[in-house]
C-alpha cells in the first residue's frame, strides 16, 4: 500500500471533526482557511459558526461595513484579515466564484497556500497546499529533511505530484496532513507510532537519535517594539481597537489612550509612539479621527 493510501486510512480512524471539513462550499471554505492563517483551531471554532450565522454568503459579507466586520472579527486577531476577507467577498460577488488555483490566485490576498487549499477543499483538485505544518510533514516524507524550510517548497512540489495517487480524494489528503502535522509529526515527531514510518525518508534519523531536537526552529516574527514595552506594539494596537470599539458610538480622546491601554505609559517617552500607532491604525482604515478624538472608520 503506497504511502498517501496509508495516511487516508489513518485519517478515517484518527481525523479531528471540525466544521469546514463538512462542507465544500467556497465560501465556508475560505472563512475557515483565512481564520486559521494565524488563529489555533480551538480557537477558530468558536468564531467560526457565529461569523457564519452574521454572514451566511459572499452577498451578505459583501455589504459588512468596516464596524460591522471588525466587531465580527473580534477576538481573531489581526483585524487586517477580517477586512481583507470582505474585501474578497466583495471581488467574488463582482466576478464569480472562482474556478480554479489558478483564478483563486488573482484575488487580492488569497497567496498561493489558500489558492491550492481552496482548489483542493471546493474542487477535489490534485494539488497540495503548503503551509508550516504540511511543509514539515511532506518535507520529513519525501525529502528527508528533519527541518524543511520554504526554500524546498518547489522540490516538494514536484515530490508531491510524484506522491498523489492518481485519482484519490484530494481533498482529504491536507486535512489528512494538518493532523498528522499537529499530533504525530510535530516539531519533535513520535515516529514510532506514525502510521507512515515505514515510507518516511526522515523517520529513521529521528528513531535514531541523530537528529538534534532545535529549541526554537520557528523563527520569531520581527516585531516593532517601543523602548522596553511588555509587548509588541501589535498588541498595543489591539488594545487601542478594542477600547475604541467598547465605546463606540461614542469616540474616544487621544490624550486618554495611552494610559488606558499601558499602565507603564509615560507621557513624555510614549506620547509620539501612541500618535504612531493610532496613525497607522488609521491609514490602514481602522480608525477615523476628528478634533483629537478617535471612533471605527
Ligand atoms: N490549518 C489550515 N487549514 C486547516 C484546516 N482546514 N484544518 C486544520 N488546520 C488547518
Amino acid at each position: 500500500m503506497g504511502s498517501a493510501q496509508k495516511l487516508l486510512r489513518w485519517y478515517d480512524l484518527h481525523g479531528r471533526t471540525l466544521p469546514w471539513r463538512k462542507t465544500r462550499d467556497p465560501y465556508r471554505i475560505l472563512v475557515s482557511e483565512i481564520m486559521l492563517q494565524q488563529t489555533q483551531v480551538p480557537r477558530v471554532i468558536l468564531y467560526y459558526a457565529s461569523w457564519l450565522k452574521k454572514f451566511p454568503s459572499w452577498k451578505r459579507l459583501a455589504q459588512a461595513s468596516n464596524t460591522e466586520v471588525i466587531h465580527a472579527w473580534a477576538g481573531l486577531g489581526y483585524n487586517r484579515r477580517g477586512l481583507m476577507l470582505r474585501d474578497i467577498a466583495r471581488e467574488v460577488v463582482e466576478r464569480g466564484v472562482p474556478q480554479s488555483e489558478e483564478e483563486w490566485r488573482e484575488l487580492k490576498g488569497i497567496g498561493p497556500y489558500t489558492a491550492a487549499a481552496l482548489a483542493a477543499f471546493t474542487l477535489d483538485q490534485r494539488t497540495v497546499p503548503i503551509d508550516t505544518n504540511i511543509r514539515r510533514v511532506l518535507g520529513r516524507l519525501l525529502l528527508g529533511i528533519p527541518y524543511p524550510q520554504p526554500e524546498h517548497d518547489a522540490r516538494m512540489r514536484e515530490a508531491a505530484n510524484d506522491w498523489l495517487p492518481k485519482r484519490r480524494r484530494y481533498a482529504d489528503i491536507p486535512q489528512a496532513l494538518f493532523d498528522l502535522a499537529t499530533s504525530i509529526c510535530t516539531k519533535a515527531p513520535s515516529c514510532a507510532v506514525c502510521p507512515l514510518r515505514e515510507d518516511c525518508l526522515t523517520a529513521p534519523k529521528f528513531l535514531s537519535g541523530s537528529v538534534p531536537i532545535p529549541k526554537a526552529m520557528i523563527k520569531k516574527a520581527i516585531e516593532k517594539r517601543h523602548r522596553d514595552k511588555s509587548y509588541p506594539d501589535r498588541i498595543y494596537r489591539g488594545r487601542i481597537l478594542k477600547l475604541v470599539r467598547e465605546a463606540n458610538p461614542r469616540p474616544v480622546s487621544i490624550s486618554a489612550i495611552g494610559s488606558a491601554i499601558d499602565p507603564a505609559f509615560d507621557p513624555v517617552l510614549d506620547k509620539d509612539w501612541v500618535k504612531a500607532m493610532v496613525g497607522r491604525l488609521m491609514k490602514d482604515g481602522f480608525l477615523k479621527e476628528k478634533a483629537d478624538e478617535i471612533n471605527l472608520a
